[in-house]
């Protein structure tokens, strides 16, 4: 049997720092040269690079194992099945929730809140019931609770933001109601790099017999999570995100969440049986995962898993620090520069504006040198309305990246400032 931690760099019980050099030499793309430019991808918020043993779990599902789960007794089958599992397994030990079935596959982290917003708004929520979310969520956790909304009457109520881009924990404290059937938030920003108090959000949720959703999109890449110490209900995040393979992200649901949800989508292996008039459903969580998944990515997420176990969250957290320390010291000392979100204890996420460049601009001066990094609203736009602009850039960092790829974007903003004088 092969394992996915075949030929994974040194561990943390090796060394006390990351073996960058050795990260990088795992992830191909790294070794591409855009315009003739070695590449610097600093947009690992929007999806993150591929290790090789990733690839190669991709590569061996469909060349070794491809066969759909659940659905026959020959080896093919069978094999897929259990390598499918295998991941739910790894899903299971990576967030420490306490049970398998506590772990539905979806497409992403959008689709993962989606089926919560959708089950639960059907199952739970009435005309004049409140949802609570955040000033600073990604359009995926508000769209899906306005769609709910839409269907039941419910009112969404959002968490004003700080001037440096943390939550307003009395606001908070003092939206929570009589009528709040749901508290959903973010973990980590993605446009600011603000670490919420998650634990003390819920515990506040909880006293007043409230559950919590949170977006674990950019959390999961980085933070070592425990959802029992956590307590959270819902837990939703992307694969892709942290090394893995897109079309895969994971719902976690807490204790009887899913017994208690009604299935989301109809169709093939969510069922028990199925007469014309009516069906009973599967157990979770095939309950909630009609249809034929996106096996080979799932099998090969689990590499992904391993990797970042293997490394440690840790050890990339600490690096992520260094990265963001030297980016936000010497970012902010140039002129003209704002920087939105100054959170202490942020994540790698490095926003900001520059004085007279649309942050387009400023992508593109860099796209130019072979700097990747985004611009736009990322996705936040009630957020980027609080702090009074349409757009930032914005530099996020992950396990391959370099103090010289900092450098490098300094560099470069003092490129776009000299074209735009
Ligand atoms: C905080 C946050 N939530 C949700 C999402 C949506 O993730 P996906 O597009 O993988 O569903 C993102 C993606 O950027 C994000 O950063």
């Amino acid at each position: 049997m092969h394992t996915a931690t075949e030929h994974l760099p040194e561990s943390r019980h090796h060394t006390t720092k990351l073996d960058v050099e050795r990260i990088r030499a795992d992830f191909p793309i790294l070794g591409i040269r855009p315009r003739g430019k070695p590449l610097i991808y600093l947009d690992s918020a929007a999806t993150s690079q591929k290790p090789r043993q990733v690839i190669d779990a991709l590569r061996r599902y469909y060349e070794e194992e491809n066969g759909n789960i659940h659905r026959g007794v020959h080896y093919l089958s069978e094999l897929a099945t259990m390598r499918y599992d295998e991941t739910r397994e790894a899903v299971k030990r990576f967030i420490n929730a306490s049970s398998t079935d506590e772990v539905v596959f979806t497409r992403n982290t959008t689709e993962a809140i989606n089926l919560v917003a959708a089950s639960y708004g059907q199952a739970f929520v009435r005309a004049g019931d409140e949802i609570i979310v955040s000033l600073m969520e990604h359009h995926s956790n508000i769209v899906p609770w306005q769609l709910m909304a839409e269907r039941t009457g419910a009112v969404i109520r959002a968490v004003p933001v700080t001037e440096i881009g943390e939550l307003d924990l009395d606001a908070f404290a003092s939206l929570l109601g009589p009528r709040t059937k749901l508290v959903a938030v973010t973990w980590v920003s993605n446009s600011l790099g603000t670490v919420n108090p998650v634990k003390q959000i819920v515990s506040l949720a909880h006293a007043r017999g409230v559950p919590v959703l949170l977006d674990g999109a950019q959390a999961a890449p980085h933070i070592p999570i425990d959802v029992q110490s956590i307590g959270c209900d819902f837990l939703a995040f992307s694969g892709h995100k942290m090394l893995g393979p897109t079309g895969v992200g994971v719902l976690y649901a807490r204790g009887d969440w899913f017994d208690r949800l009604p299935p989301y989508q109809g169709g093939g292996d969510m069922i028990e049986t199925v007469t014309i008039e009516r069906t009973t459903y599967a157990k979770a969580p095939s309950k909630f995962e009609a249809g034929t998944p996106d096996i080979g990515s799932v099998v090969a997420f689990r590499a992904a898993i391993e990797y970042l176990e293997h490394v440690g969250l840790d050890a990339i957290h600490d690096h992520e620090l260094m990265l963001l320390n030297e980016a936000t010291a010497r970012v902010s000392s140039l002129p003209g520069v704002r920087l939105i979100g100054t959170a202490p204890g942020k994540a790698g996420v490095l926003s900001f504006t520059m004085d007279g460049v649309h942050p387009h601009d400023i992508a593109t001066i860099l796209d130019q040198q072979g700097i990747a990094i985004r611009a736009g609203h990322h996705c936040t736009q009630p957020l980027m309305a609080r702090f009074g602009c349409g757009a930032t850039a914005r530099a996020s960092f992950y396990l391959y990246n370099t103090l010289d790829e900092v450098s490098a974007l300094v560099s470069g903003l003092e490129k776009v400032r000299e074209v735009f004088g």
